[in-house]
C-alpha cells in the first residue's frame, strides 16, 4: 500500500463524503480497475450494434469514458461530471467531456443541452452516494435515450455480505444495521443495486437483465482469481470509509460505541473469512423501440 493511496480524505458531515482531489482520482482509477478486471475485462454488458451516441454519467476520472470511446470507436461518447476531468489531453478524440450535475445539462440549466432521444447507452457506475430518487434519474435518463437504446447501471450494495457460497450473512451485524441506518437517514437508497432490475421493469423497460459479480475484502479469494486486483484495492480503502462511517453513524447514547463498531466490521470484512463479499449487479434495460 502506497502512501498516495491511503491518503484519500472524506468529510463525513457531507451527504456526499468523498473529497474530489488527485487522491480520490488516484482512488477511482484504481477501483475502476478493479472493476473492470472482475467483470473479466468487459466495460460494458449492453448488446449494441454501431452505436452513435453514448453517455457515461457522473464519469469521475473519465476512465470509462475513454474505455468506452476505445470500444466504440465510431461512437460519441461524452462523460458528464460537475468535477472537472483529469488529463484531458490524452482522451481519444470521440471522447467529450462535460463539467456540470447531470440533472442541470439534461433540464436546459448549463450551457451545453444534450439532444433528447439521441443516446444508444447511457452508462453510470458507482452512483449511489449521490442519486436520491431513483425513479426520476431514471425518467430523466430515458428522455435522452432513442427508441430501442440500452440503459446500463453500475452498482454495489455496501450493507449486504454474503460468504464464498452466496449466502448472506450480515443481517445480524451492528455495524451493517447502523450504516443502513445512516444512509437512510440521508436519503440513499441502500438497496438501489439489487432495486435497479425490477425498478427498470415498472419503468416500462424491456429486456432487463442484471449481473452479479463478488467484489471481496481481500485479493487471496483463489477460486475466483479475477476479483484479486478490486480485493487489493479495498484492503487499503474500506477501512478508511469504516472509520469515517463508525464515527459519524454510531450512537453512543444509544450503546453504539464508534470504535467497537469499527472493529467488528473489521473483523466481519477486511479481517473476515476468504470469500465474504458484497455483490456489485450490471442491470442494462432497453427503451421499447
Ligand atoms: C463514486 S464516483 C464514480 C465515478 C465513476 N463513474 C467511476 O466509476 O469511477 C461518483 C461521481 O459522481 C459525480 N457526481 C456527483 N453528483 C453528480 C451529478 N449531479 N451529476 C453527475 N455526476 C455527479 C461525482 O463528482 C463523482 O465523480
Amino acid at each position: 500500500m502506497s502512501t498516495s493511496q491511503a491518503a484519500f480524505e472524506l468529510d463525513g458531515s457531507k451527504s456526499y463524503p468523498m473529497i474530489v482531489n488527485s487522491a480520490e482520482h488516484t482512488r477511482l482509477n484504481a477501483q475502476s480497475s478493479g472493476f473492470n478486471e472482475m467483470m473479466l475485462g468487459r466495460i460494458s454488458l449492453a448488446p449494441l450494434q454501431k452505436p452513435a451516441r453514448i453517455l457515461d454519467v457522473g464519469c469521475g476520472t473519465g476512465m470509462q469514458t475513454r474505455l468506452l470511446a476505445e470500444l466504440y470507436p465510431d461512437a460519441t461518447v461524452i462523460g458528464v461530471d460537475p468535477n472537472p476531468v483529469p488529463d484531458v489531453q490524452t482522451k481519444p478524440k470521440n471522447a467529450e467531456f462535460i463539467l456540470g450535475q447531470i440533472e442541470d445539462v439534461v433540464n436546459g440549466q448549463h450551457e451545453l443541452l444534450l439532444q433528447p432521444a439521441s443516446f444508444d447507452l447511457i452508462y453510470g457506475r458507482a452512483l449511489y452516494l449521490w442519486v436520491k430518487n431513483w425513479r426520476a434519474h431514471i425518467a430523466m435518463l430515458s428522455g435522452l435515450l432513442r427508441p430501442g437504446g440500452w440503459l446500463e447501471f453500475q452498482e454495489f450494495n455496501a450493507y449486504r455480505a454474503y460468504d464464498a457460497d452466496e449466502r448472506v450473512i450480515s443481517d445480524n451485524w451492528r455495524f451493517s444495521v447502523v450504516f443502513k441506518r445512516d444512509g437512510e437517514e440521508r436519503g440513499f437508497n441502500t438497496e438501489i443495486a439489487d432495486e435497479l432490475p425490477d425498478l427498470c421493469r415498472q419503468m416500462g423497460f424491456e429486456a432487463v437483465l442484471a449481473t452479479p459479480y463478488p467484489l471481496p475484502f481481500r485479493s487471496d479469494w483463489t477460486a475466483r482469481p479475477e476479483t484479486a486486483r478490486i480485493g487489493k484495492c479495498f484492503q487499503w480503502e474500506v477501512p478508511v470509509f469504516l472509520r469515517m462511517l463508525s464515527e459519524r453513524a454510531a450512537q453512543p447514547e444509544q450503546g453504539e460505541d464508534p470504535e467497537e463498531v469499527y472493529e467488528e466490521a473489521m473483523d466481519r470484512l477486511v479481517r473476515g473469512p476468504v470469500g465474504t463479499h458484497f455483490r456489485f449487479t450490471v442491470t442494462i434495460a432497453r427503451k421499447p423501440a
